[in-house]
């Protein structure tokens, strides 16, 4: 594996082909729906959140992630390319690139379900050389011995570790041992701590110096060594909410390794977050910097510490 000498944020995780359907209503368990549009976008948290950082802009950023030699690659590949995203790919003859299978609603709500093909077989050993990386930033649609690991070698190298706790799933002590700054949605957080006890003690909960909760179209809340910040969200016209939090994760590592302030880097998160919201698509949907400046310029929103 090369080394990532000019990186300074280092993504490793998953990159999908998605297959998505556009459909009146999110079907519920046996039930057949009769959909409208069908397009196939580059996605995959891993990938989208990539790509979410390097279009912020002001930090190199790399992804780690595994391919199967399909067609499903390409234009993935060719996605991240695009953005500026340099590649560290572990390809396989014999296991098929991932892909997801998302059904949109015309409320802009999404079902999910993910076939991990070659995500499946990244492994603790395909990580590169860390030398000159800032930030890693990971989610779990790998295994989580390989996110483990990464995270280990990542703290031991003096690297900030960000952990994007996506799809929920409760976590090991040691990986929680391992992490500066967790982001999970309100479901993801619930998997974590159960629902009992406010959300203030649940946060309390987390052996995690920092930990973002985002709570959708409300905007996030964070817990912070030096307290409470909240972020309300930026009110927009949604179409496709797909990606809105992988953009908010890239566009945040992002920021703080520009040197932002945690308060700063929640507040540009949010917006891109927002502005994904408008658009289909996973990684078609995710802002430039200009865009998120300008929906800046014209918002009064702030932070309430
Ligand atoms: O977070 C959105 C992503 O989840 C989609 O792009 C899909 O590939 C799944 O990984």
């Amino acid at each position: 594996m090369n080394s990532t000498q000019a990186s300074s944020i280092l993504v490793a995780g998953s990159a999908n082909l998605d297959f998505v359907v556009r459909a009146p209503h999110i079907p519920a368990p046996g039930e057949t729906v009769l959909g409208r549009e069908f397009r196939t976008y580059p996605g995959g948290k891993g990938a989208n959140q990539a790509v979410a950082a390097a279009r912020a802009g002001g930090a190199v950023t790399a992804l780690l992630a595994a391919f199967g030699e399909d067609t499903f690659a390409a234009p993935i590949e060719a996605s991240l390319r695009a953005a500026g995203v340099a590649l560290h790919a572990v390809r396989f003859a014999d296991t098929p690139t991932g892909t997801a299978f998302i059904c949109v609603s015309d409320a802009a709500e999404n079902a999910i379900t993910v076939a991990p093909g070659a995500n499946a077989r990244l492994e603790p050993t395909h990580l590169p050389v860390l030398t000159g990386v800032s930030h890693l930033l990971l989610q779990l649609e790998i295994p989580l011995a390989s996110v483990s690991a990464y995270a280990a070698a990542a703290r031991t190298a003096r690297v900030s570790v960000v952990l994007n706790a996506a799809p929920a799933q409760a976590l090991p002590a040691a990986l929680l041992s391992s992490i500066d700054l967790l982001i999970v949605n309100e479901g993801e957080f619930a998997a974590l701590t159960g629902s009992h006890g406010t959300l203030d003690e649940r946060l309390q909960q987390l052996p995690v110096p920092t930990v973002i909760v985002t709570l959708g179209e409300r905007g996030c809340i964070a817990k912070t060594p030096a307290g409470r910040l909240q972020q309300p969200g930026f009110a927009v016209q949604a179409v496709d909410t797909t990606a809105a939090g992988d953009t908010f994760c890239g566009v945040l590592v992002a920021a703080l390794s520009r040197g932002e302030t945690l308060a700063g880097a929640l507040r540009r998160a949010s917006a891109a977050a927002a502005l994904a919201c408008t658009r289909h698509g996973a990684q078609d949907s995710i802002p430039d910097a200009s865009a998120v400046d300008a929906l800046l310029a014209a918002s009064s929103s702030t932070i309430n510490p």
